[in-house]
């Protein structure tokens, strides 16, 4: 077993405090008890383990979790999310303490742009504005001039004059659907999220043959060809909903599994199938979302760490573009 005290010192090592927790403690009422005694707010992605989820005080899509995370009157914003949620959330409030459970919790598309590459090709461009995904690091949203996510990104870029060339990062399937929705040329940065890229196109279709009724619904980060045999595409927020007003019984789930532990709930009569991915592994649970554990957690809870701490400079430089994405949300109502 290892001490507090070493376990900080490992903290840049391990990116998690490396602590035995008692297992015979109930880590949801002692989640509870430190929420209450620290003021602390629990904001977790749809894609976190389902045991996460139903201690979280808010679940959500990336969009509603920045505008979360804006809101809130916490002292303490516990993220169970990955690194570039957990530094949105920073980045809006500097005054606050921002815990991630596992600090080694990243995402394929933000580490597919770096700033210093990214800025090469920006200066090749430099009449482009440049409208970033979500899905990337501090130093790519200082390098960007509005941010987007998946569930209002076609609304930011319908909102700017059909003859502004722009440069959209880091996820190439999610340029080329808006490309393809608002019938613009937007430069597309290559990136993708490993998840998103995996799934199988011709297994999905089986599926489809097997389960004749089932819709498909699909997140906007696949690929194109899968996109194109969706009933329905959106951001995670978007699926949800959309199983909720639809009147069919089945659905094809294209997207990371955690989801489906809300769409289960809300929609207990119903049948959920995740999408299965290209080989026989468990590729449709992103890896850095499922880094983060209850024990996690709790541990990163009791004792505050590990905590996102940021260069001033570089925070004031990424929010003028999250500023920008939250003001254009707020005016169509997102
Ligand atoms: P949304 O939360 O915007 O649906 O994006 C999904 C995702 O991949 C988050 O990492
Ligand atoms: Fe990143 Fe994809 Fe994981 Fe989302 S699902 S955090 S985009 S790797």
């Amino acid at each position: 077993m290892v001490d507090i005290n070493s376990a900080k010192n490992n903290l840049d090592a391990a990116g998690f405090l490396d602590l035995a927790v008692d297992p015979e403690i109930d880590l949801f009422a002692e989640i509870e008890k430190l929420k209450k005694e620290k003021n602390a707010i629990i904001l977790a992605h749809y894609y976190q383990e389902p045991d996460i989820q139903d201690v979280a005080d808010y679940i959500g899509d990336s969009l509603g979790l920045a505008q979360a995370a804006e809101k809130t009157e916490a002292d303490i914003i516990v993220f169970a999310g990955v690194h570039f949620m957990a530094e949105t959330a920073k980045i809006l409030n500097p005054s606050k303490k921002v815990l991630l459970p596992d600090l080694k919790a990243g995402c394929s598309l933000s580490d597919s742009a770096p700033p210093a590459l990214f800025k090469l090709f920006k200066d090749k461009h430099p009449d482009h504005l440049v409208i970033t995904y979500i899905n990337c690091s501090a130093g790519m949203k200082a390098l960007s001039d509005i941010i987007c996510t998946s569930s209002n990104a076609q609304k930011i870029i319908e909102s700017l004059p059909a003859d502004q060339p722009i440069i959209f990062a880091p996820d190439r399937n999610l340029g080329a659907y808006i490309n393809k929705q608002t019938g613009r040329n937007m430069l597309l940065w290559n990136g993708a999220c490993m998840v998103h890229e995996i799934f199988s196109l011709e297994k999905i279709t089986k599926l489809k043959i097997r389960h004749t009724k089932a819709k498909v619904i699909a997140h906007p980060e696949c690929e194109a060809p899968v996109l194109a045999i969706a009933d329905y595409i959106g951001s995670t927020t978007g699926l949800l909903k959309f199983t909720q007003k639809d009147d069919a019984t089945e659905y094809i789930v294209v997207t990371e599994t955690g989801i489906l532990h809300q769409m289960q709930k809300n929609n207990p009569a119903k049948t959920f199938i995740p999408a299965p991915p290209n080989n026989s592994c468990a590729c449709n649970d992103c890896p850095h979302m499922k880094l983060n554990t209850l024990e996690k957690l709790y541990l990163c809870m009791k004792y505050e760490l590990p905590e996102i701490i940021m260069d001033e400079a570089l925070r004031l430089a990424a929010k003028k573009p999250i500023d920008r994405m939250l003001e254009i949300s707020a005016k169509y109502g997102l």
